[in-house]
This record gives structure tokens, sequence and C-alpha cells, in this order.
């Protein structure tokens, strides 16, 4: 299967062209000649690139650097050493994913840069370009005098060719949970959203934004810019000049640090990633993130297996059973504790009850949040530490008979992990918590990192909990379990390195639709997330909310789409595990929610057959076991006719599409259940217009004849 071809077609030796303003001295292009960087050094020896797209420029001159606390800058005076160019062309399989397998081509060159001047420090820039975009990295090698690096800042620079249409959510040290904005990179103003209610910490010093963060230039060319493969090293944000219509990387930072990242030497930062695009759905279909990673360290899978679950969780959301043994938390202010028994929501008898719906409806697994001790003292309190148990169930609740029950039914337990941000406390139980797992035969952990870091000015995205975060996938391994993370670092690519991180949230999910204060997530939020979000990685979004006016729970609330698209959102927002999210009692009876039965979450192929950020998406995707067809297309706030060409299918197979479509006047404000369903034939020379309500979708499975 792999085709590996491998070569260094040269090196030459440079030597210091200083005189020269802004020579270009060197160029690498991708495979196909569309994308073409241009390196050089300045006057002053600064090491800077552009990148032209089809001949135009898409990144101006952009220059490289550190400063360190306790060494000076390293940024100028370079020379060049060396320079390395390299070529690869393979192809590798993923044990899970959107499709079954990957390309991954690219030309590389790698310049090796040293200081003229004392202290003659030596740094390498490594280019990777693909045919969709470009990744570049700094190796700090081995070199005398220079043991350890005390990265105050990375300078990174991303220079914008025009004021940009962005997709953007604040640079956010702690939580990605935010909506995002739509403005031109002049209008970004991330400071003013420093102040939202929500289940997470939320520490924004600057007018930077996350990433992925995605642009739309005037000339109708998409970027993103994204980082993969985040290891012992502070998450990027990037800091936005918003006159000059510059980016440049902001690194998280700790308050008990003067540095934002320490590394002994020889290290490799991050790979800094710009995906270019000429259609919106093509930056869906890049895999350039995942080929950026190291391939496969953790061996075989096969004991992770996708699949649906279902959970007690929706109804602490809503406030019909609780977290806790004794007592419940209003669930719109999270502090405010009344006292309350008799509404624990993890017991035997529930998780039962949860067990024989799954099993009755081709579902295979089941969360139960609130299991263990220590929900009395998490959300508001100040000292976390030492409280959550990872081990001890609540006297009501037998985790051994419920893992028993549902083996017996075909229905896998996964373990909830809340560490209420307190990792140290989560750490130190790991390794005891991970085997009684394991013993039990179990496979999958949820885990989550609500509330303010502590020790109290760590950030859940520094470089300390980046190290956290990771550890916890690679030891977990160990124990041969998968982990989905909550309130988590952004997903870099890191699962094709370790392929039991297998999804996680890390952006305003299906949750906030529940209680949150400044209403829910609108009809427009789940067509901007594919675009933005997803091209980071798996999303546990926990779509399927069937009873959408969340009645009689939350009379204040509604999840702002209309049935007919939470169904799509199956197929739309990719994870290998996918939650039917919704009460069993909103689900029995209701025709609709066959689809969730049948739908994927394994997949051969994916095709995007449409998009525009922020206003619509079509997606398709065949399942690996079936060779069978998913279809999903979403709309925003706005109706939408789509034409959907079915040139996809196989040639010369029958099909029969059950079609799950907005019903008559469906709209996701005042008629969102609406929903109708019905069954057509079809094979690969239909044509298909479907008809999406105002904040709606449709749903399609395609099942060979
Ligand atoms: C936040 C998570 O996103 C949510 O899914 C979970 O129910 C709560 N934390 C409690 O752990
Ligand atoms: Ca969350």
């Amino acid at each position: 299967m792999k085709k590996v071809n491998l070569f260094i077609t040269f090196v030459t030796l440079f030597s210091l062209l200083s005189c020269q303003k802004e020579n270009k001295l060197i160029k690498v292009e991708s495979p196909d000649k569309a994308i073409a960087v241009n390196l050089f050094l300045s006057k002053d020896g600064q090491f800077g690139y552009e990148i032209n797209y089809k001949n135009s420029k898409v990144i101006d001159t952009s220059f490289l650097g550190f400063d360190f606390v306790d060494a000076p800058s390293l940024k100028k005076y370079f020379k060049i050493l060396k320079t390395t160019r390299l070529t690869s062309n393979t192809t590798w399989k993923m044990p899970w994913g959107e499709q079954d397998s990957v390309k991954n081509n690219y030309n590389e060159l790698k310049v090796n840069l040293q200081e003229a001047k004392i202290p003659n420090r030596k740094i390498n820039v490594v280019f990777r370009v693909f045919n969709n975009g470009i990744g570049f990295r700094y190796e700090f090698p081995k070199q005398e005098g220079f043991e350890v690096a005390k990265i105050k800042e990375e300078n990174t620079e991303f220079n914008l060719t025009g004021d940009h249409k962005v997709w953007w959510i604040p640079g956010d040290w702690d939580s990605y949970e935010h909506l995002y904005n739509t403005t031109k990179v002049s209008k970004i103003n991330a400071i003013i959203k420093r102040h939202h209610p929500n289940l997470n910490s939320s520490y924004i010093p600057d007018n930077a934004v996350n990433t992925p963060v995605t642009m739309k230039t005037a000339k109708g060319l998409y970027l993103s810019f994204h980082e993969a493969a985040l290891i012992d090293y502070a998450g990027m944000t990037l800091k936005v000049d918003t006159t000059n219509f510059k980016l440049k990387s902001n690194l998280v930072g700790s308050d008990l640090t003067k540095y934002k990242v320490k590394r002994k030497l020889p290290f490799n930062t991050p790979w800094r990633t710009i995906q270019i695009a000429d259609k919106a759905g093509d930056l869906i279909a890049s895999k350039m993130i995942l080929n950026l990673n190291d391939p496969n360290k953790i061996g075989d899978v096969s004991w992770f297996k996708p699949m649906k679950y279902v959970g007690i969780w929706w109804e602490m959301h809503l406030g019909i059973s609780t977290w806790d043994y004794e007592s419940t938390q209003d669930m719109n202010t999270f502090t405010k504790v009344k006292k309350k028994k008799g509404h624990h929501g993890a017991t035997t008898q529930n998780a039962k009850r949860y067990i024989d719906f799954a099993a009755k409806n081709n579902l295979h697994g089941i969360l139960v949040e609130g299991w263990n001790t220590g929900w009395k003292h998490w959300i508001g309190f100040p000292d976390r530490e030492g409280v959550f148990d990872f081990i001890t169930p609540y006297p009501d609740y037998n985790l051994k008979e419920v893992v028993r029950y549902g083996k017996s039914k075909g229905v896998q337990l996964i373990m909830h992990n809340e560490t209420s941000a307190a990792p140290r406390t989560y750490e130190k139980q790991m390794d005891t918590a991970y085997a009684l797992y394991k013993s039990l035969d179990l496979h999958t952990i949820k885990s989550g990192y609500v509330g303010p870091i502590i020790p109290k000015g760590e950030h859940h995205h520094g470089q300390w909990m980046v190290n956290h975060y990771n550890n916890a996938v690679i030891k977990a391994a160990k124990y041969q379990l998968a982990i989905d993370t909550h309130e988590p670092i952004k997903a870099t690519g890191m699962r094709r390195t370790y392929p039991n991180w297998v999804s996680r949230e890390g952006l305003r999910g299906q949750e906030f639709n529940a209680w949150s204060v400044e209403g829910g997530n609108g009809p427009e939020h789940t067509t901007i997330v594919p675009f933005t979000r997803m091209l980071a990685g798996p999303i546990d979004f926990t779509p399927g909310i069937f009873n959408l006016k969340l009645n009689p729970y939350k009379p204040n609330n509604q999840v702002e789409t209309t049935l007919a698209k939470q169904l799509a959102l199956y197929v739309v927002i990719y994870s290998p595990i996918q939650m039917a999210a919704d009460l069993p009692q909103n689900y029995e009876g209701n025709p609709a929610f066959q689809f969730i039965r049948d739908v994927g979450v394994d997949w051969q192929k994916t095709e995007i057959l449409n998009g525009e950020i922020g206003d619509f998406v079509t997606i398709a995707r065949q399942e690996r076991k079936t060779g069978n067809w998913f279809l999903g297309s979403i709309t925003d706030e706005n109706k939408r006719d789509i034409k959907i060409n079915f040139d996809f299918l196989e040639p010369n197979t029958n099909y029969i599409a059950t079609v799950y479509e907005d019903g008559k006047n469906a709209d996701w404000k005042n008629n969102p259940t609406a929903v109708s369903i019905r069954k057509i034939t079809l094979d690969n020379t239909a044509k298909l217009t479907l008809h999406l309500a105002p904040g709606g979708g449709t749903a399609i499975s395609i099942i060979k004849k």
C-alpha cells in the first residue's frame, strides 16, 4: 500500500547576501506548481517569506523570529548555511476517519540559518508545500552555548494582501467556546468579547484570534491559518494588526513564568499552516494538517470502534436531573447551589434504561456523567484540588453492574472524567483509574476541564496544559483507551500519531442551546464551524435534539435549527463518536429517528458537494462497512434551494434513498419540528433539488438496493 518516494534533490551552500534588500534567494513550489513560496534575507539579515498562488500574491513579505526572556532576540543578522530539498509522495491508511486513506504529497525545503554576529545561534526553518497549502516550522538544533530556549514570544508574521473577510473567534487563552464573528480584518475586535458568561474561564489579553481562522479575499480565494502537531509548546493565537492587515503569532502564556515556552535544545516547534483553496469546500477536504503530523505511534487501535452513543447527559443540561448525588446546581448561574435530594441522574436503573434504548436502536455506547464522587464541589469552587475521584461511584450507581448489563446488550460504557480543571488531581489518579477501566474492558473516556486551571495562572492553551492533554492521551493508549476531550486544547492533527485521540469539543457546542444566558448558538453557527473549527479535527458536537423548544424544561431557551437540520449534522460535522443527545422519550415513536439509527460513523470516502462559509454546506460520506452513502445539507437563517448531482455514487447501481427534509412551513423559530420523510430510488445520474427551510437542512440515507 505504501508508496514511498523520498529523495534529496540537492544541497547547496550559500554565503551571506546581507547587502541586498529582500533578495529573492530561494523558491519552493507545490507539486502542481500552483503555490510558490519565496524565501529571502533582508538587508539586515532578517529571514522572510512570501507566498504566491497561481501567480498572484496571497501572503506578502513576512518575517520570522523569536524573543527570549534571558537572551537577545533571534531575528536578524542571519546567514544561510545550507538548504536541503526533498520530495515526498506517500499514502497512509486512516484507522478510522473521513476516508480510507490519505495522500501525502509535498515538496520540502529546509533552510539552515545562523546569526552572523555573536552569539551566532543556529535555527532551521522547514517549509512543506502541498497542492492545497503550506506548513512551516522551526528547528532549534543542538548547539553549544544555547541549551535551553525560554521563549518570550514567537514572532511569525502572516502579512495579508488585503482587508479580507474573516470568520473569527477571540484569541482566548482558556476557551474556544465563542460564537464566530464575521468581519473584515480591519474590524476585528476580540477584546470586546472579553467578558462572556460560559462554563469555562475566559482570558483574552490581546486583539488576537484563535485558530483555525478562515478568510475570503476580494478575489474569492479562501485562506485558513492554523497549526499542526502542537507538542510541548504553547498554543498559538494570532494578533491582528487591523491597519496593515497583518497577523502575528501570539503564544498563550502563563502568569507563573516570564516565558511562554521553555524547551531544551534540540527541539522543533509546531507547524504553522496556511490552507489555500479556490472553493470553500476544498478547505474541508484538505488533509494537510494531518499530513504534517507523525505517523501512528501507538500501533493497532482496532480496540476502538467508532460508534453512536446515548448519555445521561442532556437531562442534566436541561436541569431535570443532577450530576451530584445530593444537591442540584442552578444551570443558569452554576454557582448557586440549592439543596434538592433525589434527582441524581447517574443511577444504575437510569443507566439501564438508556442501555435498553441504545440496544434497541443500533447505538453502541452510553455516556454516564455524574457517576463518581466529587460533583458537590466543582463549578464555582476556587479550591477544586483533590476533590474529584475517578474510581469511586456514588452509592446509587453500581459501575460493574452497568458495565455487565451494557455488555450483555452490545452497549459499551463511556467513562466520564470531569477534572474541573484540576489536572494535577487527575494525573495522580490516572494510572489507577485507567487500569480500572481497562479491567472492565472499556475503551473510551470523555474528559472535561471546566473552570479556571489550578494552579491559578496557568491557562488551558498554554504549554503546561498542552503537555497535560497530550500526556493523558499517550497514557490512555497504554491502557487501550480512547479520549474525547472537552474544554480541550485545539486539535492539530495529532490523531494521526495518536489515533486514540478520537474527538474533542473545543467549540461552542450543542449544550449552549440548553442554558446559555446569551441565547442559543443561532442558525448560522453550524454553517461556519465546518470551515473553521472542523479543519482542526473531529468534533463532539452532540447533535440530534428533537425537542427543539426544550419544553417544558427550558422555556427561555431553544435549539435554533429545524429537526431535519439536526439529522444533517450527523453527516456534516465529523466525529467517530456521535451522540444521539436527546432524551430517549423524545425519540420514541418519531419516524425521523430512523436516520440516527442508520447513519454511519466511519467513512470510506467524503465528498464536499458545495458550501459557502456562514451560508450553507452539503457533505456526502460513504460508510466503510456497507458502502452506503449518507448526505447532510444545512443552511443558515435563510431558506435555500440546493441542487444535488448524485454522480458521486457508484455507476450502474441502484439505491433506495430516504429523504428527511424540512416539512411544509418549517422554520427554526416557529415551526422547528416539521419534518417530512419520503423514499425514492436513485442512481448516479440522479439530480435533486433540496428545499431547506430557514435554519433548516436535509438528511438522506442512500442504501444499496
Ligand atoms: C462541559 C462539557 O462540555 C459537558 O459536555 C459536560 O456535561 C459538562 N462539562 C460536565 O462535565
Ligand atoms: Ca464545554
